[in-house]
């Protein structure tokens, strides 16, 4: 049963059916799916939730798809982990990761994917398609596949090897276009009205982005029903950091928590930081950026979602912050040898940004605080792969080991005597 009653425009309010459109005819505003949340709260209970599935199907009720239509290859219900060594490196008395590295196809996108995918079969499309950074195009491809539906993904054509051969892999029409993914966006918005297909971020996205709520509630529901005192996400559009804050209000609107008062901050790199940018400057107006990071994942220069970001970030009396690439890959570096997690450049962006708040004070010692790390390293090995200890190398004899370890520990020694 979905309780999905109709989609509404964020900026004017006026409603529209439930079909694969996604602005609106009179102010061009972003469309939002409307529930009806008096039913949500009569079908489901803490109790109901926490027999579900072991995954984010055991939100259903909340999302803005009939569930029989679902493709499911084991996305959501991600590990919540407390992060002691990585709290106290940062300065913080009780830190979590949601490690959201370990979905699928190895990012959060699954989630949002889980929900479009459905929506847009639930539709009768029989092609996916959509506009990426990496992890996108991967999720799209390998969920099509799954449900052997034809697929169309575009990305920039200066993406890393593990995203292009992490889409390539599940034979979908794999597409790189010169340019930059909003040069990606736009083509594909020109491609949606000549192409019967459900582009997950255009025609369907207003399902779409309802599967990043999911993010909310798991932590809600893993905390014991309840929010943190901060939050720090990445932003790349935006939307994952507004709707990570719209899970937990929608939770407390259908009464399985109290009230949330969490401070909610985004996370950019300094080579593509439109919307920490327009924070610092106290406007909600940013100013589109051509991205030059390593943090290809997160570089949209024109965020759809930036605008609601900002608003966000001022009504929760959050911030944000941006990360150079050398931040980035110290953040990467700190996540793997503090808490055994290898995060994407998106992570390393999280940690460096999470870092920096502290630091500055604004995040204070204790607040409880919840991490976000949205993508698995191995898709971006580029990032770290001069920036890791040489191994030993050694024949396979015991006392050429035992020659080498002594090396390399006299080593260590004389580099931290130099210091
Ligand atoms: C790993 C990762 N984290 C975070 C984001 C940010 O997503 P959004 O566009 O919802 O802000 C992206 C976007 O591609 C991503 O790939
Ligand atoms: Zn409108």
């Amino acid at each position: 049963m979905s309780f999905d009653r109709a989609l509404r425009c964020r900026e004017c309010g006026r409603e529209y059916p439930l079909n694969p459109i996604y602005s609106c005819e009179f102010c061009f505003g972003p469309l939002e799916v409307a529930y009806d949340y008096d039913g949500i709260r009569d079908a489901v209970t803490r109790e109901t939730i926490s027999r579900g599935p072991k995954t984010l199907w055991r939100y259903a009720e909340f999302l803005p798809c009939d569930p029989a239509y679902k493709v499911d290859i084991g996305t959501g219900y991600t590990p919540l982990i407390r992060a002691d060594r990585l709290a106290k490196a940062v300065g913080l008395d009780t830190l979590w990761v949601k490690n959201d590295t370990v979905n699928p196809s190895w990012s959060f996108k699954d989630r949002v994917v889980s929900v479009a995918i459905a929506r847009a079969r639930q539709f009768g499309f029989t092609a996916m398609a959509c506009a990426s950074t990496g992890n996108l195009a991967n999720s799209v491809a390998a969920h099509s596949a799954a449900a052997g539906m034809e697929c169309f993904v575009f990305i920039p054509n200066d993406l890393e090897q593990g995203k292009v051969v992490g889409s390539a892999i599940y034979r979908p029409t794999l597409v790189m276009v010169e340019g930059s993914y909003d040069d990606v966006n736009r083509l594909c918005s020109e491609l949606s009205a000549q192409y019967p297909w459900a582009f997950v971020n255009i025609n369907v996205r207003p399902y779409y982005a309802e599967g990043s709520r999911t993010l909310g509630f798991e932590v809600a529901e893993q905390l014991g029903w309840r929010t943190p005192d901060h939050v720090v996400a990445p932003m790349a559009s935006g939307s994952l950091f507004t709707k990570i804050w719209k899970g937990f209000q929608e939770f407390h609107k259908v009464g399985l928590i109290d009230e949330p008062h969490t401070r909610m901050s985004g996370a950019q790199a300094l080579g593509c930081s439109p919307i920490s940018t327009a924070y610092e400057a106290r406007t909600l107006n940013f100013v589109p950026q051509k991205p030059n990071t390593i943090a290809r994942s997160l570089a949209i220069g024109n965020p759809a979602d930036g605008y609601y970001a900002l608003k966000q970030m001022q009504e929760t009396n959050g911030g944000a912050a941006m990360a150079t690439d050398a931040e980035i890959v110290d953040g990467i570096k700190l996540l793997a040898e503090t808490e055994g997690i290898f995060a994407e450049t998106a992570g390393g962006v999280t940690v460096a940004c999470l870092k920096k708040l502290v630091a500055s004070g604004f995040i204070r010692r204790d607040e409880e605080t919840v991490a976000f790390i949205t993508g698995a390293g191995l898709k971006t090995l580029e990032a770290v792969v001069d920036e890791i200890e040489e191994p030993l190398r050694v024949p396979a004899r015991t006392e050429r080991f035992a020659e080498a370890l002594a090396a390399r520990q006299a080593a260590l020694v004389g580099a931290a005597g130099g210091r």
